[in-house]
């Protein structure tokens, strides 16, 4: 989405100014091809092991994209029984690549996962294990089940999207992990098929993915001793990305080296069991921008705001983990245009309300366009109505064609839900 022709920013051969004219901002870009450049980076990375990518659905649970990836026989990671309904909406046939995780499944959820014939379900609690023995008997179905276990595995990325250490609330420690599929042995409708691990998000070093992975190879080892016929190895997502316009850095190199890494920690039992991968971010954040009006520019003492139509409830990013998102106009710089440092803030009522501060950024006006960058993941799927704000639409651009695959909302659509 960053290259420029000599008057705008464009996706392929879209000029991104086009798409704004005709349905408005703040809206939501994807490149479709982006998206399948990414998937088959990590096709070709795993093409020497047996492996089913996963794509996290949380990361953007789109239609459009889980019919791109659906096509291209993807699975999917989810984490509700509605993220399992989109998948199913797109393609019933798909659910037999579903992986189901999550700390807090409802036994309707197990239910519709059950009767979906999902591939396996990622349990992360003694509890959650017995209610799942207990659905899939009340359907006189076998449930496949892979422990996620907590390998107390420390991973640099933002507190708020670690999730491997034993303080967080994620999986089981994998030092009771053994005793659980031991009991689970005797539960009738149950089939340990695999162990599953997640150590965290945005994680851009291979090492601790090779530690996770190691801890994993050595539990399953000890299960396939004790009777356990594992299918499967859940090795989680989380593989980063740069999202700072100043780092050059190669994706295929990046996913090689964690293809090399998970593999170097396996041992021989990378071969021989189905490697799942549950990336989001690393496939679709680079594919999407989200594009805004300036609707005002203002000096406040020291201070610079350029004020867009976009707000922290389209993109929370910033706000809430303090996430770097590079921003360009989408008009082609004038010549001598002048740069100013400023505030790159939206109109929702809260300070936190921000996409850049301090950034130095071309001297932009009310009614000029802004792109923020590498938002595709975790940008429309945090979205909410926060100061009754509609959500933005969204756009896909395939080949050379741009079509709606969501419409704005509207405040009658906010208002429906609710009576006086
Ligand atoms: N698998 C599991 C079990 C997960 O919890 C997650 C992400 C993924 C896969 C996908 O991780 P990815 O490949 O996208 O890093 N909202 C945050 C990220 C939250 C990630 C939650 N879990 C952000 O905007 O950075």
């Amino acid at each position: 989405m960053r290259p420029r022709s000599k008057d705008s920013l464009h996706c392929g051969p879209v000029k991104l100014p086009e798409l704004a004219a005709k349905w408005g901002t703040p809206l939501y870009v994807y490149s479709a091809d982006a998206i399948l450049a990414r998937f088959r980076m990590f096709a070709r990375a795993f093409a020497d092991q047996p492996h089913l990518v996963c794509y996290s659905v949380k990361a953007n649970s789109s239609l459009a994209i889980l019919k791109l990836l659906a096509d291209q026989g993807a699975g999917f990671d989810i984490v509700s029984g509605g993220e399992l309904e989109r998948v199913l909406a797109v393609k019933k046939a798909a659910a037999a690549r579903v992986v189901f995780s999550g700390v807090g499944k409802t036994a309707p959820e197990l239910d519709l996962a059950l009767r979906s014939g999902i591939r396996i379900f990622n349990v992360e609690s003694e509890g959650e294990l017995e209610l799942l023995a207990e659905r899939a008997a009340k359907q006189r179905r076998k449930a496949r089940f892979a422990l996620r276990v907590n390998p107390d595995v420390f991973a640099e990325t933002h507190p708020y999207i670690s999730t491997g250490l034993s303080a967080h609330k994620f999986g089981i420690a994998i030092s009771e992990a053994r005793a659980l599929y031991a009991r689970a042995r005797g539960m009738r409708w149950l089939e340990a098929s695999g162990v599953s691990v997640h150590i965290g998000s945005q994680i851009r070093e291979a090492g601790p993915f090779g530690a996770a992975a190691e801890r994993v190879a050595a539990l399953a080892a000890e299960l396939e001793q004790d009777g356990d016929h594992l299918r499967s190895l859940d090795l989680g997502g989380g593989l980063g990305i740069e999202y700072d316009e100043g780092t050059s850095w190669d994706p295929e190199a990046r996913v090689l080296e964690y293809a090399t890494t998970l593999r170097g920690s396996l041992g021989s039992l990378g071969g021989r069991l189905e490697l799942l991968l549950e990336p989001g971010r690393f496939l679709v954040a680079q594919a999407g921008a989200l594009l805004t009006e300036v609707l005002y520019t203002k000096q406040n003492g020291a201070k610079r705001f350029v004020i867009t139509d976009a707000g922290m409830n389209d993109l929370i990013r910033p706000s809430l983990y303090g996430a770097h998102h590079a921003i360009e106009p989408v008009a082609a710089p004038r010549r001598e245009q002048k740069t100013a440092v400023v505030d790159v803030v939206g109109p929702v009522c809260e300070s936190g309300d921000f996409f850049a501060r301090d950034r130095e950024l071309a001297a932009v006006e009310a009614g000029d366009l802004l792109a923020i960058l590498d938002a595709g993941a975790y940008g429309m799927s945090l979205a909410s109505n926060y100061n009754t704000r509609p959500r933005p639409a969204e756009v896909m651009i395939e080949g050379k064609k741009a079509r709606l695959v969501r419409k704005r909302e509207s405040i009658a659509d906010l208002l429906k839900m609710e009576r006086v």
